[in-house]
């Protein structure tokens, strides 16, 4: 057998499939008919091994409460350790259905309500929603931009913020959505010797650790044995296999006491076993996916490359930020000399775009526009083509 599904150029009809990113427009307030390059999921079909494996599970007919047999932790632990040189020790594993859901439950775990938890700003929305919404206290370290136009952390800040909030969790977004930084070891180390200095818990959320164009993906636990004892690093198949509606995703906790928390806030949310066909198709993935995943990262590559030199030559006041990792560009449109809302007229109303906001990601993010680009060439090329339209028409 061998892989099918390598043709990312046909553009697959998503409408009427309750798709996020295709059909729910008006429901969020959006034009009907806008092209849609927002929430990060791909217009691409995942592998034809996750096809066939859940095709053949789902004939069986009979799905009833399932949990993962060894050979799932075989395979997860293989893709890992092959991946990023990571020991893992498979008792550390712990699964959850979606990233988010784990790292809400680890600011249940180690942190009580009114503490505070620390964030990078601008970064996905959610970090700050879960914190908020479990009665936390968001402490904002912003990042930089340096010269060179990628963000950098301010680590002086980073400390004195976590001292003077007694913060009892930091959420690292690596690599960092957005902005595509992969975070590298020195700075990973030294956001690491602050939190263990001063007691706090790092929960990473690796989610987009295999999608990298630039130098490699750190994983923050491989760092070594401090690194390691004082972390949960959350991982999924979901994103780089395209499947997040298969809601699975592997959670790293080789701490047996932060293990213990972790399981026992888990077991509070009533949640038990698993997506019985996610099972599945995780298993495949991380077992026979190595040629999908290495052929989709070549094509969004290709795709980063193009829509950055199209922007630089048709579009040269917007600013794209260089990235290392993830397929979602982070542009920013201050250059044209108009308002938010003007921006978001302008993408909108005028270019038929569905962008993602950027000061939905924190008001660092204001001005900036996060374009998914995990989608067949020639929408990238019509959704470019109509920005440039507008932006000339302006
Ligand atoms: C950094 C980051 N974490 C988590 C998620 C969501 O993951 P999940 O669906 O597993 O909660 C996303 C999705 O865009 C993301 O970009």
């Amino acid at each position: 057998m061998s892989e099918r599904n390598l043709d990312f150029d046909t553009v697959i009809n998503r409408k009427n499939t309750g798709s996020l990113k295709h059909d729910y427009a008006r429901q969020r307030g959006k034009r009907e008919n806008l092209l849609p390059l927002w929430v990060a999921d791909m217009d691409f079909k995942t592998s034809s091994y996750i096809v066939d494996a859940v095709q053949k599970r789902v004939e069986h007919g009979i799905y009833g409460y399932s949990e993962p047999l060894e050979g799932y932790f075989d395979a997860f632990h293989d893709w890992i350790s092959d991946k990023f040189k990571a020991d893992i020790d498979k008792k550390s594993i712990v699964l959850a259905p979606t990233v988010v859901f784990a790292m809400a439950v680890a600011v249940n775990a180690f942190s009580k309500e009114g503490e505070s938890v620390i964030i990078q700003s601008p970064v996905y929305p959610e970090f700050r929603d879960i914190i908020e919404d479990n009665g936390r206290k968001v402490i904002v370290n912003s990042l930089l931009i340096d010269d060179e136009f990628r963000y950098q952390i301010d680590f002086e800040d980073f400390e004195q913020k976590i001292i003077e909030n007694q913060v009892k969790v930091y959420l690292l977004c690596n690599p960092h959505n957005p902005g595509g930084r992969s975070w590298q070891r020195d700075e990973l180390k030294k956001l690491g010797d602050i939190c263990n200095r001063h007691g706090v818990v790092v929960v990473s959320d690796e989610i987009h650790a295999d999608i990298y164009f630039r130098g490699h993906h750190t994983m923050y636990s491989a760092m070594g044995e401090e690194y390691k004892s004082n972390s949960i690093i959350c991982t999924a198949p979901t994103k780089v296999f395209n499947m997040p509606g298969f809601q699975i995703s592997n959670i790293i906790i080789d701490n047996p006491v932060l293990r213990l928390d972790f399981k026992n806030a888990f077991k509070k949310t009533g949640y038990s076993q698993l997506n019985a066909i996610g099972i599945v198709a995780a298993e495949t993935a991380y077992r026979y996916g190595e040629k999908w995943h290495k052929e989709s990262l070549a094509y969004i590559k290709a795709n980063i490359e193009y829509a950055t030199a199209f922007i630089e030559r048709y579009i040269p006041a917007l600013r794209v930020m260089k990235m290392d990792a993830t397929y979602l560009m982070w542009v920013n449109f201050n250059g044209l000399g108009i308002s938010n809302d003007e921006q978001r007229h302008l993408i909108e109303d005028k270019a038929g775009l569905w962008l993602n906001e950027g000061k939905s990601f924190g008001p660092e993010g204001e001005g900036f526009w996060r374009f998914n680009l995990a989608c067949p060439r020639s929408i990238l090329e019509k959704a470019l083509e109509q920005l440039k339209e507008a932006v000339n028409n302006k």
